[in-house]
């Protein structure tokens, strides 16, 4: 049993992309004052922590994850000093705001790769990961980009390649020099001595690479159309020996600060996931859980048994976490449907663990549409169907041009989703049942019912199963959350489990007291249900 949980394992953070949240200055393009501008929103809607996308001078060739400078603000978003406002008025509001560290690659205008690029005798050359080229002019090894085509870049220049991973505009770093390591600590230290409560650290199982350079096997599974990301499997490229030394050195320096949270990006599968949070759980408080997100399909079967086997999983003392949704993958909304998504939604704020929740996923908000001549993401430059700007469209804030997003008259860097007049934030601030005011009740009784952060997690075993029920008991109190993943009315039987009261259903439409023997949902309805008369 927890002592006393940290504002991570019991709070509810809110991924904010910050292109996107709000344009307060009209040049189409969200901004720090804009988010600074909406923290009451945030604390209205029941959030406790903010994680900012990256907010530092790039030139945006993968939209700020290729980053020109560790310890600025990029004039686009404003300056250092709306970010310490931002840090301010967030904490003055009891939120906590994370930002995003990106390790694994800087971008090519970086003075370091600048310097690194320069000879092949510059004392930062072995900065970055430099081959020359085979007997016949090729790469150095077979390595794909996430982004599609050769990982390696030839430099004329220097006569060598360079290792992108990501975007050729983002070379590898070579986290295997101490110097490095010294460089990009110190960044951290830098924001951590003006407030800033954690990061999340990008691609962070992949920042080691094999020494020997060795070929990575070929995806048999992949198939041309799929994302050029799963083309390889990263036997040479991902989770590296050595890595988890890395991971502990940083959970260091952020223990040296008190109490900040270190959310890791990793996906991988559930066994090695689990060695992110560290033997002496001294590595990353929350690697990310992002199961909800890469399961294939969206059956009560297949999600139960992800819950189950992530909590059977779990080192002893570490804390769950779930993601639904990000600014790389498709929203649930669309994945799901809208109406689904309301479930999902009870689903990700009832579990045990600390949830993410992707900006405008609040809203019910869908991909939108993003015609191919605005399409920019390096994702999509082999398949436009692989774009993430589709999830990245402006937060809709009203039925005013644009959402409300930039001022009337401005064009934002993408248009707003087309839906944008019936789902939005002032519109559904109105509707007693709509996305909105059921994710900020989900948000409310998650605070005021410690069952639901604290509490146990239990599935329970019924006959139906397309649906997935559960229990959340602490103290005293027990819950089931009974969820239906199809649009076909359900019948639920549970022996021995007696009466019942719904305190919350997905249509918002009822609160009568059920007997658990025999009770329906309908077609996507989740109920939140007290147990009575148990204990
Ligand atoms: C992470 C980010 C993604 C970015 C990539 C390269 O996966 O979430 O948006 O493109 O890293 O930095």
């Amino acid at each position: 049993m927890l002592q006393t949980p940290s504002w991570w394992q019991t709070g509810v953070i809110y991924q904010v992309y910050p292109r996107s949240f709000f344009d307060s200055n009209g040049d189409g393009i969200g901004d720090l004052s804009g988010i600074t501008s909406k923290l009451d929103y945030l604390r209205w809607l029941g959030v406790d922590a903010l994680w900012l996308s990256p907010i530092y001078p790039s030139p945006m060739a993968d939209f700020g994850y290729d980053i020109a400078n560790y310890i600025d603000v990029d004039p686009i978003f404003g300056a250092l000093q709306d970010l310490d406002i931002l840090i301010q008025q967030a904490h003055a509001r009891n939120l906590k705001l994370i930002l995003d560290y990106v390790p694994n690659h800087t971008s090519d205008v970086h003075p370091w790769f600048q310097e690194s690029r320069s000879n092949r005798t510059n004392e930062k050359r072995d900065w970055y990961i430099w081959r020359d080229p085979t007997p016949d002019g090729g790469p150095p090894n077979n390595w794909t980009s996430f982004f599609g085509g050769s990982a390696w870049q030839f430099d004329e220049q220097s006569g060598q390649y360079y290792l992108h991973m990501f975007d050729v505009k983002q070379p590898d770093l070579n986290w295997r020099n101490p110097l490095v390591r010294q460089a990009m600590y110190d960044a951290l230290r830098f924001w951590l001595e003006r407030g800033v409560d954690g990061f999340r650290v990008d691609v962070l199982w992949m920042l080691l690479k094999d020494e020997q350079l060795r070929d990575n096997p070929m995806n048999p599974d992949w198939k041309p159309g799929d994302p050029a990301y799963a083309r390889q499997l990263g036997h040479y490229t991902e989770d590296q020996p050595g890595i988890h030394e890395i991971v502990r050195e940083i959970r260091s320096l952020l223990d040296s600060y008190g109490e900040r949270v270190f959310i890791g990006e990793i996906y991988l599968p559930l066994s090695r996931l689990m060695h992110y949070y560290g033997e002496m759980l001294d590595e990353a408080h929350l690697p990310f859980n992002f199961q909800l997100i890469t399961t294939p399909g969206w059956e009560a079967r297949t999600i139960r048994q992800v819950a189950d086997e992530y909590e059977k999983g779990l080192p002893d003392g570490a804390w769950p976490n779930w993601v639904l949704g990000n600014h790389d993958r498709p929203r649930i909304a669309t994945r799901v449907g809208r109406e689904q998504a309301r479930v999902a939604q009870m689903l990700l704020l009832t579990l045990r663990g600390t949830p993410t929740c992707y900006y405008g996923d609040e809203l019910g908000m869908q991909n939108g549409y993003v015609p191919p001549d605005l399409l920019y993401d390096p994702q999509g430059k082999d398949n436009p169907e692989h774009s993430r700007d589709y999830e990245r469209t402006p937060m809709q804030w009203d039925s005013t041009a644009n959402a409300g997003f930039s001022a009337p008259g401005v064009t934002p860097w993408l248009p707003a989703a087309d839906d944008y007049p019936t789902y939005n934030v002032a519109a559904e601030q109105q509707g007693p049942r709509s996305f909105l005011t059921l994710t900020r009740t989900l948000l409310n009784l998650r605070r005021s019912l410690p069952a639901l952060t604290l509490g146990s997690y239990q599935s329970v075993d019924q006959e139906n199963d397309t649906c997935f029920v559960y229990q959340r008991e602490y103290e005293d109190q027990r819950y089931l959350i009974a969820l239906n993943f199809s649009q076909q009315e359900q019948i639920i039987k549970l022996p021995e489990q007696g009466q019942g009261r719904i305190l919350l259903s997905t249509h918002m439409d009822r609160a009568d007291t059920l007997d658990l023997s025999e009770f329906r949902l309908r077609g996507n309805e989740g109920l939140l249900i007290q147990q009575e008369g148990l204990i």
